[in-house]
C-alpha cells in the first residue's frame, strides 16, 4: 500500500506530521517523534518577540495593540521576555542538529506579529538546514481602527517577504477569523504559499470570579474541534495550487481518515501525542492503513479529497443548506 504524500513540496512517507509543541523542544524529543513514526516534525515556534526584543519598533507595535484599552491590559498581558526559554541562537542550533540527525523533514516555525524585520531569521533557519518554514502570524486585533483589509495585507506582506528571502517551502498556519476566508486563502495561494495549515487553535482566557482575575487556560483538543478545519479543507481542495495541512482535533485514525477524505495533503497532531506519547503516531498510521485495506484504497492519492466539495455528489451538506437541515433535524 502506498501511503506517500506530497506536502508543501516535500515528499512524506505518510501524511501524519507532529505539529508544533513542547515535544519538539529538544533534540531528544524530536528523535522520539521520528522514532514514534512522524513523517515530519514541525518545531515549536520561535516568537518574533525573541528575535527583535531590542527593537523598539516591534515593542511599540505590540504596545499599541495591548494598551488600546485599560481592560485589555489584563486580557492580553504584555510580553515578559524572561518567559521565553529558547534564544534565537539556541533555536537555530536545534534546527541544525535536528536536520543533521534525523531522516525526516524538519519544519521550523516562526510566530510573527509585524511584517518587517524577520526575514533575516528565515534565511538563517534555511541555512541551518530546515526543510521548510511554517509561519504562524497570530495577533488579536484589539485596535478598533485596523481594517480587515490591513490585516489581510499584513499576512500577504509577511508571506512575500519570507518567500523572497528563502528558497525552502513556506507554509502559513492560519486563523479562521477572516470575513471571507476563501478569498484570503486564494490570495495567499497566489502570493506563493506552499501550504496553508488550517486552523490555529486559540487559548481564550477565563475569569476567576473568586480572585477576580483573568486566568490563562490551555486545554488539549478533542475530535469535535475538527469540524471547522474539515469543512474548509473540503471547500478548498482542488481549487488552489497550495498544499492543505490539517491541524486540530486528531484523537484517533478516524480523524486522520476524515481529513484526508476532505482533501488534506497532510494531517498534524499535537494533543494526541501529548496525551499518549510520541509513539502514538505509529498507531494513527496503522489505523489509516487498516482502514484503507478494508475499503480497497491502494494509495493516499486514491482517497484524498474523495469527500471534498469539488468531488462529492451532494455538496449541500457543506453549504448553507446544511445549516437549515441541521436546525430542522432537531425536531
Ligand atoms: C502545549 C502546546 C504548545 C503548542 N505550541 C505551539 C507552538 O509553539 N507553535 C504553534 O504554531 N503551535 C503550537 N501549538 C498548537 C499545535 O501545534 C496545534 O496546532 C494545536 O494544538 C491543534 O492541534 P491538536 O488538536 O492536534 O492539538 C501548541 C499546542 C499545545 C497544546
Amino acid at each position: 500500500m502506498d501511503l506517500k504524500t506530497r506536502y508543501m513540496g516535500l515528499d512524506l512517507k505518510h501524511p501524519v506530521i507532529a505539529s508544533a509543541s513542547p515535544l519538539s523542544e529538544s533534540l531528544d524529543g524530536i528523535r522520539r517523534l521520528e522514532d514514534g513514526g512522524a513523517a515530519a516534525v514541525v518545531l515549536f515556534s520561535l516568537f518574533e518577540e525573541q528575535i527583535h526584543r531590542e527593537q523598539t519598533a516591534l515593542l511599540d507595535a505590540l504596545d499599541q495593540g495591548v494598551n488600546s484599552f485599560a481592560e485589555s491590559l489584563s486580557f492580553f498581558p504584555e510580553v515578559d521576555f524572561d518567559d521565553f526559554s529558547t534564544s534565537p541562537h539556541a533555536y537555530l542550533d536545534l534546527v541544525r542538529r535536528a536536520a543533521e540527525s534525523t531522516d525526516i523533514p524538519i519544519i521550523a516555525s516562526l510566530n510573527c506579529v509585524t511584517s518587517q524585520g524577520w526575514t533575516d531569521y528565515a534565511r538563517q533557519i534555511e541555512h541551518a538546514g530546515a526543510s521548510g518554514i511554517e509561519l504562524n502570524i497570530f495577533a488579536i486585533e484589539t485596535d478598533l481602527f485596523t481594517t480587515g483589509q490591513q490585516v489581510e495585507q499584513r499576512y500577504l506582506d509577511s508571506l512575500r517577504l519570507v518567500k523572497a528571502a528563502v528558497s525552502i517551502p513556506v507554509a502559513l498556519k492560519l486563523s479562521p477569523f477572516f470575513s471571507a476566508f476563501g478569498h484570503m486563502a486564494k490570495q495567499l495561494d497566489e502570493a506563493g504559499a506552499d501550504a496553508l495549515v488550517l486552523f490555529n487553535r486559540f487559548y481564550r482566557p477565563d475569569l476567576d470570579i473568586d480572585s477576580l482575575k483573568v486566568m490563562p487556560t490551555l486545554t488539549l483538543s478533542n475530535a469535535g474541534e475538527m469540524r471547522l478545519p474539515l469543512q474548509w479543507i473540503a471547500l478548498l481542495h482542488g481549487r488552489l495550487k497550495t498544499s492543505l495541512g490539517a491541524t486540530r482535533g486528531v484523537e484517533s485514525s478516524v480523524e486522520v481518515i476524515k481529513y484526508l477524505l476532505a482533501g488534506a495533503d497532510a494531517v498534524m497532531t499535537t494533543s494526541a501525542l501529548l496525551r499518549r506519547g510520541p509513539d502514538y503516531t505509529a498507531h494513527l498510521v496503522a489505523g489509516l492503513e487498516a482502514w484503507m485495506g478494508e475499503h480497497g484504497f491502494q494509495s493516499i492519492d486514491d482517497m484524498k479529497g474523495l469527500l471534498s466539495h469539488a468531488k462529492v455528489s451532494d455538496p449541500l451538506p457543506l453549504e448553507r443548506a446544511n445549516y437549515i437541515r441541521v436546525l430542522e433535524s432537531y425536531r
